[in-house]
């Protein structure tokens, strides 16, 4: 069968599949299918793959894999935050995670996710819970700004915080590009950069997809199945995800003692030894797929000490609760 035309050109791809090697007869976990680039590459080296994703719109990706190769390809439509679960009593070598929106999810106008397409404020990769628009027409001003400067970083997330409130008295919020003239109109634009509503639209869909715990999660379930020598590979998208995944491979690392000085210091045991540094996607492929340019690839060998319990403390999450003064 014939791969359905994809839209989405998979991000550093020789290098995780260099990070995640060897992969003949491995069994690794994709738990961010997509349009399925990562795991047709994979399988395609003789590996097992067990493709997650949790928007159901990827379903024509998976039956061509399926198709292409029966007996090394599954799915199971879940949220990488339970791939623990997801595998089953398979034991596994590795697993992948692409974070972030596919090129389909960003160009079907009715999904909601781009400022420059004409669509509802929906935004919700599995398509149930609360939308991009509940969020928006439902938080307080104070809510709101917080929001948008926790999880986008967005220096005048007041400004639009107030606006939003103030466009909303008028009417429900309900379209990406009434928001983004919305945002527009309080902040101005910035002849060649990039456009105001970016950064909120980031934090819409934070908020919305429960990013930062999906992440953090996923992470700490990885550490949990894989054996010794297994491997993770982790491509991130802005500096808020980078963070918590550098943080989680480096909490985990040994210190040796500074000085002959001081007291032996405890030497605190690795999870992880480091594949490579992080790595960034070159010319080649930025000029060919600026989407590439964002993109931090990290990825570990996972050593024999046992893992730990799911935990967010010293991983830098940004923090966001509804109601916080
Ligand atoms: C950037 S795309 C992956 C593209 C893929 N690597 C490829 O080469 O085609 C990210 C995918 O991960 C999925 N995804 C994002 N967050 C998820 C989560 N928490 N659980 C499961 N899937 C998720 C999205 O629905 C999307 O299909």
């Amino acid at each position: 069968m014939g791969e359905p035309q994809s839209p989405h050109e998979s991000v550093l791809l020789a290098e995780v599949l260099d990070a995640l090697a060897p992969l003949d007869g491995a069994v690794v976990v994709d738990g961010t299918f997509g349009a399925g680039g990562y795991s047709r590459a994979i399988a395609e080296r003789g590996a097992i793959v067990i493709g997650i994703d949790r928007d159901p719109t990827v379903q024509p990706f998976v039956d061509a894999l399926a198709a292409d190769f029966p007996e090394r390809f599954s799915f199971v439509a879940s949220p990488f935050s339970e791939l623990d679960i997801a595998i089953g009593e398979r034991h596994v070598d590795a697993v992948v995670l692409d974070i972030g929106v596919s090129s389909m999810q960003l160009d079907q106008a009715e999904r909601g996710f781009s400022f420059m397409r004409a669509g509802p404020l929906d935004m919700r990769m599995s398509r149930d819970g609360e939308s991009a628009a509940d969020l928006v027409n439902g938080l307080s001003e104070t809510d709101l700004g917080n929001l948008i400067f926790a999880f986008g970083e967005e220096r005048a997330s007041r400004r639009i915080a107030k606006a939003i409130v103030a466009g909303r008295a008028e009417a429900q919020i309900t379209d990406t590009l009434e928001l983004a003239r919305i945002i527009e109109k309080a902040v101005g634009r910035k002849p060649g950069g990039p456009h105001p509503a970016t950064r909120t639209f980031q934090a819409l869909r934070i908020a919305v997809n429960g990013e930062f715990d999906e992440l953090v999660r996923a992470l700490f379930a990885a550490e949990k199945i894989l054996p010794e020598g297994g491997r993770l590979a982790v491509v991130t998208f802005h500096s808020l995800e980078d963070r918590i995944v550098k943080r989680f491979f480096d909490e985990s690392k040994t210190s040796p003692t500074p000085s002959r000085h001081l007291p032996q210091q405890a030497k605190v045991e690795a999870h992880w030894s480091p594949v490579r540094k992080s790595v960034k996607a070159g010319s080649a492929e930025t000029g060919r797929n600026p989407r590439a340019r964002s993109a931090t690839l990290r990825s570990g060998i996972r050593t024999g000490v046992v893992a730990r319990e799911f935990q967010t403390a010293g991983l830098g999450v940004p923090g966001f609760r509804r109601g916080a003064a």
